[in-house]
Formats: structure tokens, C-alpha cells, sequence
């Protein structure tokens, strides 16, 4: 890779930021398509998100990946955003253009082409997803249109209400809110096509589902985890036992990534060099 005086910068900005695969699967696809840009990752605090904006158009850096604890405040310091972001309240990808500061938010799409592109049908089908954090809210909207029901399970039920209802005020009924217990994802797994985890749970040093939970998965299923680290979560390693088949929280990482690199740069995203990129650094 040769820096120049036209090198483009992009970056991502989060805290903690060490171990963001970001700068990893961007670079790599920047030198596969041989383009003029490089990819930083910066740690930055709270308190200095609105100096980090500013930095960002004082030194026309050209775009950014945000992501904890930023995506939700960084829409207030932007110019323009995507439909998505507006009903989100949270943006993942911001492009310079021209001194403008356009926000999206990619990670719905990322579940959806990881689904897509894992020959997994959605239209028509019943979702399960655990979660109605930010995560969540954002696979939940992208799913909304195609699919036939989607079931939202979160410990704190009264967000997942929240976010049924307000996706059936844009979409029509067919989003159900409740509890996330074994009991309840049991009685709805039965007649669903798709069980997608957005909680954190899973992650390496968090609890996983219990045990019980994971009565219902069968071959008929199809599981997809966004925890990425370890990449076969319990979760995954349950549902491969009982025959299901399964999508790594990587598919979804990549897939982000795919689509903020279409944002920068235009160009179709590699994507096989960008997972090839992650997983080996996943892998050390
Ligand atoms: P993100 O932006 O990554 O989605 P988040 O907005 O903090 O992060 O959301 C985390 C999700 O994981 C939430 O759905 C959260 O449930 P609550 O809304 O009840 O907090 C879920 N979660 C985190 N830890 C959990 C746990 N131990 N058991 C069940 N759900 C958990």
C-alpha cells in the first residue's frame, strides 16, 4: 500500500476500539481492488465524539464506521440521514460528500445478505429474533418488509413490545412482542423458519442461552447468532447438533462491512477477501 497526498481516509471510531476487525477487512479490500484509501481505527471517548465530527470534516477525512458506545449520539453532529437512521436513532456508516456528513446505518442489511447470500429465504417466512437493542431494532426493520411474522423476544419485554408496535405502525401486524423465556421461544419456535440472536448473550464472558431455551431447534431451522467472538457460539453449536443449519455472527459482520465499503468507495465489496480477512484474525 503506497500513502499519498490523494490517499483517501476512512476509519471507525468507538470505545473500546482495540479489537474492531474494521481497519482489518476494510484495508484488505482497498488493496485487493487496488483503490486509494486507508482505514484507521481512533478511540474516542464520550465526551469527545463532537471534536472526533469535527475532526472528521476539518481533515476531510472521506468516511467512518461508529460504532459502541457513538452510534446513537453521533446522528445529532450530522448533516443528512438515511430513512433507516431516522427510525433507528442510530447510525453505523457516515460518508463525507462533498463536506456533507450523510449517515446510514448497515447493520440490518448485513443480517439480511448474510441470509441472502446463505441461500436463506425470508419472504414469507416466521423470525424469531432474541433482542430489541440497537442491534436488533436494526435486523427487525430490514427483515420487516419481507418476512410474514416476526416474533420479538427481549428480557426487558416492554421493549420489545415497543419496537412491534412501532414496526407495525410502518409495516402492518404482523410483529408480536413478548418476554425472552424458555417457555415462550419454546411455544414459537414450532411453526418458525428462522431463529436469529441479537442479544449479546453468547459473547465470550457473558452467559450463554440456558439450556432449556434451546428445546425447540430442529432441521427445519435455520440459526443465525450476530455474536461473532467466539464464532461458534453455544447457540451454534446447539443448533448444529439438532440439525439446524446455521450462520455465524461473522456472515453479519461481513456483510456490514460490505455495504459501508459500497458507501466509501462505489465499487462492489469483496467480500470473500473480506472474510478471509476476519477469520484469520479471529483465528489468532
Ligand atoms: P446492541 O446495540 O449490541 O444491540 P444493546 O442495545 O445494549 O446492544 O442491546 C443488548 C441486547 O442484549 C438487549 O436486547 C438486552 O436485553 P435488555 O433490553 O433486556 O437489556 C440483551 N441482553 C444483554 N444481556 C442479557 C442477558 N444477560 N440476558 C438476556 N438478554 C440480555
Amino acid at each position: 500500500m503506497i500513502i499519498s497526498g490523494k490517499t483517501r481516509v476512512c476509519g471507525v471510531i468507538g470505545d473500546p476500539i482495540e479489537h474492531t476487525l474494521s481497519p482489518i477487512m476494510h484495508n484488505a479490500a482497498f488493496n485487493y481492488l487496488g483503490l486509494d484509501f486507508v482505514f484507521f481505527a481512533f478511540n474516542v471517548k464520550t465526551d469527545d465524539l463532537g471534536n472526533a465530527i469535527r475532526g472528521v470534516r476539518g481533515l476531510h477525512f472521506h468516511g467512518l464506521n461508529v460504532t459502541m458506545p457513538h452510534k446513537n449520539a453521533v446522528v445529532n453532529y450530522l448533516d443528512e440521514l438515511d430513512p433507516i437512521v431516522k427510525f433507528l436513532g442510530s447510525a453505523n456508516t457516515i460518508l463525507n460528500k462533498e463536506g456533507a456528513l450523510l449517515g446510514f446505518n448497515t447493520d440490518g442489511i448485513g443480517a439480511t445478505k448474510a441470509l441472502e447470500e446463505n441461500n436463506i429465504e425470508m419472504s414469507e417466512k416466521k423470525v424469531v429474533l432474541l433482542g430489541a437493542g440497537g442491534a436488533a431494532k436494526a435486523i427487525a426493520f430490514s427483515l420487516a418488509e419481507e418476512v410474514a411474522d416476526l416474533v420479538i423476544l427481549n428480557r426487558t419485554v416492554e421493549k420489545a413490545k415497543a419496537l412491534a408496535e412501532a414496526l407495525s405502525g410502518i409495516f402492518g401486524n404482523k410483529f408480536n412482542g413478548d418476554r425472552l423465556s424458555s417457555e415462550v421461544l419454546t411455544r414459537n419456535l414450532v411453526d418458525s423458519d428462522i431463529l436469529i440472536n441479537a442479544t449479546s448473550l453468547g459473547m465470550k464472558q457473558k452467559p450463554s442461552l440456558n439450556l432449556a431455551v434451546l428445546q425447540g431447534l430442529t432441521s427445519k431451522l435455520t440459526v443465525m447468532d450476530i455474536v461473532y467472538h467466539p464464532i461458534e457460539t453455544k447457540l451454534l453449536k446447539d443448533a448444529k447438533a439438532a440439525g439446524s443449519k446455521v450462520i455465524s455472527g461473522v456472515e453479519m459482520l461481513i456483510f456490514q462491512a460490505a455495504a459501508s465499503f459500497e458507501i466509501w468507495t462505489g465499487f462492489s465489496a469483496p467480500v470473500q477477501v473480506m472474510r478471509k480477512a476476519a477469520l484469520n484474525a479471529l483465528s489468532r
